[in-house]
């Protein structure tokens, strides 16, 4: 044990006084040779870098995931072969707030998780719902600055939130599980989280499969009303952090089971929508879920700045047997993320231990700054080399994939097999009645402050989901029954057209 006794400066020579600035007398200024002081204040003026741009709050836990059942069938990916034990560090985060934010606040949850396997670290960076509130790479700075605060303002705007999810229909879906009871998860603990995306598994004889992932909480759902978050962020700001970190000092160690779907590539290339959009679902009854394993949180960090402030997940990282899909949201963020975590935390934030793979790192990759290893030392820095080293491994290619069409710009909502709504009218269906009350008066009290023409907006997309959902959601808003209907009647373009201004 080290003993924590002598007071050094930051190379290490004794510090002779903490507490008394050296002076120009006993009443008198203080001089530059204090450069203990000096130090001191420099550094503490460094402490803050940027946060992340979106998912700035958050909370981290070490665990471990065990392989339980067999899915070698499709996939090669040494993590997720039967009896694997890889060990895990997740972040879990809100999404608009910044870090200072309260914890329980209805928005969805950020589940980033980091498998640090043998063949290199795999990190799945979800969220707690199955699908997301938009599809095309070019919304997703636009949502997060719908989202968060109004330029002129500096406040958050519920006018621009609901502007913004009600211009793009495709956000309809998310929307209403957002604003359902489910919008405010009573901890961490008791959520469920997904992949969200259509990913892809490759087997040893380079067969594809594409899969999505679901995480299902072993603890059970729970949730808070607003009233009872309210309550909480009145309280405590931190309280999901706290329950997390609580639960696993008292070795309540929480639990997930981990469930894949699989559609093969012959019935991606059938199936009734297409299944690489992140705002559709892929229906349990015809994708079962398959069981795989479990993932336990069993360790807290020790220094929140360095092992979760520092973390930094990408859903470019997988490793062989895992590939990507053409979803052009995934596509988007394989770029996003390394490029935001090179400037928020530097070119060589892989080197910070939490983000550091457990195996040999070979790439390459030298100088830059914060180069904290040994750079390679002596050993080549070109390829290919005459000596012997680093030479890439055709073997853990991914399988070619097929694709059709000549480049453009093509709208989803130009394909005729697209519905914004299904997925949103289902699941309206299949809530019970007190769900469906939580959904309706959620919905309208977090509307309470936008102008009409959106809550009509609205109120026509929840029509066309579900009439009866359009009805209630109406009367709850206080509109006009038959002025919804009428713009239901509408094409996208018209009822945009019909609803921009607020003279309905
Ligand atoms: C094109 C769409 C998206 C872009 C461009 C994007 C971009 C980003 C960026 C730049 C960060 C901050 C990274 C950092 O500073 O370390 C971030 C964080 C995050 N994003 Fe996304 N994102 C997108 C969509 C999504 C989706 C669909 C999900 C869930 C399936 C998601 C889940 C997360 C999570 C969980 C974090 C926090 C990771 C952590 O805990 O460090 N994002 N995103």
């Amino acid at each position: 044990m080290k003993e924590y006794k002598k007071l050094t400066n930051e190379v290490g020579a004794p510090v002779a006084d903490n507490e008394n600035a050296i002076t120009a007398g006993p009443r008198g200024p203080v001089m530059m040779q204090d450069v203990w002081l000096m130090e001191k204040m420099a550094h503490f003026n460094r402490e803050v870098i940027p946060e992340r741009r979106m998912h700035a709050k958050g909370w981290g836990a070490y665990g471990k995931f065990t392989v339980t059942h067999d899915i070698s069938q499709y996939t090669k990916a040494k993590v997720l072969q039967p009896n694997a034990e890889t060990e895990v560090f997740i972040r879990f985060s809100t999404v608009a707030g910044e870090r200072g934010a309260a914890d329980c606040e209805r928005d969805i949850r950020g589940v980033a998780v980091k498998f640090y396997t043998e063949e290199g670290n795999w990190d799945l960076v979800g969220n707690n719902t199955p699908t997301f509130f938009i599809r095309d790479v070019h919304n997703f700075s636009d949502l997060n600055r719908a989202v968060k605060r109004d330029p002129r303002t500096g406040r958050r705007s519920a006018q621009n939130n609901w502007d913004f999810w009600t211009l793009l229909p495709e956000c309809f879906h998310q929307i209403t599980v957002v604003m359902s009871d489910r919008g405010i998860p009573a901890s961490f603990r008791n959520m469920h989280f997904f992949g969200e995306h259509t990913y892809s598994f490759y087997n040893e004889k380079n067969e594809r499969v594409w899969c999505k992932f679901h995480f299902k909480t072993q603890q059970g759902i729970k949730n808070l009303s607003n009233e009872e978050a309210a309550k909480i962020n009145g309280m405590d700001r931190e309280y999901h952090g706290k329950d997390l970190f609580e639960a696993i000092e008292r070795g309540n160690y929480p639990k997930w089971t981990m469930y894949v779907q699989i559609m093969t590539e012959e019935q991606a290339k059938n199936h009734y929508e297409n299944p690489f959009d992140i705002t559709k679902i892929w229906r349990h009854k015809e994708y079962p879920l398959i069981e795989v394993g479990v993932l336990e949180l069993n360790r807290n960090p020790e220094n929140y700045f360095a092992e979760v402030e520092q973390s930094a997940f990408t859903p470019a990282h997988v490793v062989p047997g895992i590939g990507f899909s053409p979803d052009r949201f995934l596509q988007g963020r394989l770029f996003a993320y390394g490029d935001a975590q090179r400037y928020r935390l530097g070119v060589n934030h892989n080197l910070i231990p939490v983000n550091q793979a457990k195996g040999d790192v070979s790439d390459y990759h030298r100088d830059g700054a914060m180069r904290t290893d040994g750079n390679y030392g002596g050993a080549p820095a070109y390829a290919p080399n005459s000596s012997g080293y680093w030479t890439a491994q055709p073997e853990t290619a991914e399988p070619p994939l097929e694709l059709e069409g000549a480049m453009w710009r093509y709208d989803p909502k130009d394909d005729p097999t697209d519905d914004c709504f299904r997925a949103g009218g289902n699941l309206w269906r299949v809530m019970t009645e007190d769900k469906k009350q939580i959904l309706i008066e959620n919905t309208a009290a977090d509307m309470a402050s936008v102008t009409e023409n959106i809550r009509y907006r609205h109120a026509a997309h929840c029509y066309l989901a579900d009439h009866e959902y359009g009805e209630r959601f109406a009367q709850a808003a206080e509109l006009r029954m038959d002025r919804v209907i009428e713009l239901a009647q509408l094409d996208h373009a018209g009822l945009i057209q019909a609803t921009l201004s607020d003279i309905i």
